[in-house]
């Protein structure tokens, strides 16, 4: 199976966004990642929901949405009107993890759970079998750019582990860090989807880079 590129927009040109989408458009990504920060769960802002709402209308691939907010339940209504895909939130940043999933089901979303770095994914055990997607960041979340943290590697295999023990369908995503030299052993450790923003937005052919990822294939 091809692995799944989620090119995220972080690292876009925010001057020119419709070249960014229009480039997305033209190339073989499969989702576009769109973070949103709110300056308290991460120390940084990035964009709210005007932005997401142009940039769907203008994108014609499925919108891979991560909130990097707190309580990010009270706004699941909202992305969905923006024609969210994927809501993933953060496992951190919400208490009642169950009902917030179940809302984003009942809202027409497909759910995903995002884990920081030192969450472990043993505290997704109870809820895997209704997860879509679980989205293991890479890097401390907040900031584009960064430096892959290793023990990500090991961290994919224990949650393939977790997922084919409770027979859940929820696909693996990486995010942070992620680029030529990672990204093929992200597959190999079994990953279903890669986000890549710095390492797509900055090259000097992003769809033949995306193009690269796309071709990495699971064994
Ligand atoms: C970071 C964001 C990422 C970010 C990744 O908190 O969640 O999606 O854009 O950027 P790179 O690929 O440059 O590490
Ligand atoms: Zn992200």
């Amino acid at each position: 199976m091809k692995t799944i590129v989620s090119p995220s927009l972080l690292s876009a040109n925010f001057i020119d966004l419709k070249s960014d989408v229009e480039m997305i458009n033209k190339s073989d990504a499969d989702w576009l990642h769109m973070d949103v920060m709110d300056g308290v769960f991460v120390p940084n802002i990035s964009f709210g929901f005007p932005v997401l709402e142009a940039v769907s209308k203008a994108c014609n691939k499925p919108l891979d949405v991560h909130l990097m907010i707190v309580n990010p339940e009270r706004y699941i209504e909202q992305t969905a009107k923006c024609g969210a895909e994927y809501m993933t939130i953060h496992y951190e940043a919400c208490t009642h993890l169950h009902r917030a999933i179940q809302q984003i089901h009942a809202a027409g979303m497909k759910a995903g759970v995002s884990l920081n770095p030192s969450t472990p994914v043993w505290v997704l055990e109870d809820v895997i079998k209704d997860l879509d997607l679980v989205l293991l960041m890479s890097v401390n979340p907040g900031f584009g750019g960064q430096k892959f943290i290793e023990n990500t590697i090991d961290k994919v295999a224990r949650l393939r582990e977790l997922i084919q023990r409770t027979g859940s369908h929820a696909l693996i995503e990486v995010d942070g860090g992620v680029q030529g030299e990672t990204a093929p052993r992200l597959v190999e450790a079994g990953v279903d989807a890669l986000v890549s923003g710095s390492y797509v937005f900055k090259s000097r052919d992003p769809i033949a880079t995306i193009h690269s990822l796309k071709e990495l294939k699971k064994i």
